[in-house]
């Protein structure tokens, strides 16, 4: 595919899908730019190549119409304090509004479009629109890598109007994420964990050809655990996935993969923060209880396992990380990632915020600003952001089809 250093930006107008659907709290603030200093770099070297940059990206799901709740406008403004220079914001991101911003738009200078949500035709991926999306400029870039799980008309159908190009977040995602799923380092461990085995089922069995041990946390081993017949009391248990958690152990088995469940759990009476709990070995769960982390034996379990390996993917808590006294299995094995010699791609909310939370995240090699899009990828999935790019047409030679 082709990359942004492929193009030649100078003098035009490029327009940039970013993923700037960030967290705001009540009051609109930005609880975590992750995704937007991810993107600097792309904007940067266009500015610094003397392009005008014309930023496009959604925020939350407005379902088709403008709500003043979804604006961009504060993140135009945040935008401004990480570039250092002002960015200009368009109330609309198509029509008259968006044309002269644009049309005015000089060398060196920044826009934000509006929320491309405020309009159906975005998710529809509704050619027209794609069109009207593409006529503001010259050239298109993809670094939303967070969105290019989505065919949508500002991630695919724009790429029908404009010559195409990967920015450098979208290369740099999909060259970690692309090598741990087709061209891993061995030893080679997978960390899953979650709420819920039906989340990430897709991920466990693309991984289980590809890792050498795979270790469960958080509510989807409970779900394991009771497939290998461990009464788990009052935990969360998907009951219809008990069967799937039977053959993928059975496949691990078959293809040499080794996979680890927790030993020890934090068992909670209730589910809130306050609630009583205890650390219980398997054979001594209180039925009356229910499991919220793993504990610290699993804890040094799961450590040693990530400390020979060459690369480790981690993906989801160990526990209930958002309450204090269910996320220390959570930071056990951000701390163990982090301190592993591992190439480390580390993705999902609760993953990243642990490992945030204890400031570890310069020793990991890859902090993924992809959700949904990360794990499709894992997943083995083809991305239609991806996938819609330019190719590279490299001279043709004698003998090399
Ligand atoms: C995300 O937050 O995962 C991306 O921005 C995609 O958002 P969506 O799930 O609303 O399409």
């Amino acid at each position: 595919k082709k990359i942004l250093s492929d193009l030649d930006v100078a003098g035009k107008k490029v327009l940039v899908r970013v993923d700037f659907n960030v967290p705001q709290d009540a009051e609109g603030n930005i609880t975590d730019d992750n995704r937007m200093v991810a993107a600097l770099p792309t904007i940067q070297y266009l500015l610094d190549h003397e392009a005008a940059v014309i930023l496009m990206s959604h925020l939350g799901r407005p379902k088709g119409e403008p709500n003043p709740k979804y604006t961009l406008k504060p993140i135009a403004k945040h935008l401004e304090e990480l570039l250092g220079k002002p960015v200009a914001f368009a109330e609309d991101c198509i029509g008259p509004a968006a044309e002269e911003a644009a049309k005015k738009l000089e060398t060196g200078s920044v826009l934000l479009l509006e929320n491309l949500r405020y309009h159906k035709e975005e998710e529809k991926n509704n050619l027209e629109f794609a069109e009207k999306l593409a006529s503001l400029a010259e050239l298109y870039v993809n670094d939303g890598f967070g969105v290019s799980h989505r065919a949508h008309a500002s991630v695919e159908g724009v790429t029908h109007f404009l010559p195409s190009a990967a920015g450098f977040l979208l290369e740099k995602e999909i060259r970690f994420i692309g090598d741990a799923v087709n061209n891993p380092e061995h030893p080679f461990t997978a960390i899953i964990g979650g709420a819920k085995v039906s989340d990430k089922i897709g991920v466990i069995v693309n991984l289980l050809g590809k890792v050498d041990t795979l270790l469960i946390g958080g509510g989807m081993a409970n779900t394991f655990l009771a497939a290998r017949g461990i009464p788990m009391g009052k935990s969360l248990v998907e009951n219809d996935k008990i069967e799937e958690a039977k053959r993928i152990m059975a496949e691990a088995s078959v293809k040499n993969v080794k996979i680890l469940l927790p030993v020890d759990l934090v068992m909670a009476a209730e589910f809130k923060p306050d609630s009583v709990y205890e650390v219980s070995a398997l054979d001594d769960l209180n039925q009356d209880y229910m499991a919220l982390d793993i504990g610290p034996e699993t804890c040094k379990l799961y450590a040693d396992a990530v400390k020979d390996a060459k690369l480790v993917v981690w993906n989801g808590p160990m526990g209930v990380f958002e309450m204090d006294a269910f996320c220390k299995g959570t930071e056990a094995v951000a701390k163990a990632v982090a301190d592993s010699n591992a190439v480390s791609i580390v993705g999902g909310g609760d993953s990243v915020a642990a490992i945030k939370k204890i400031g570890l995240e310069d020793k990991i090699s890859h902090i993924s600003t992809g959700g949904g899009a990360s794990l499709e990828y894992l997943e083995g999935k083809v991305l239609p952001g991806v996938e819609a790019l330019d190719e590279v047409r490299r001279p043709f030679v004698a003998g090399n089809w």
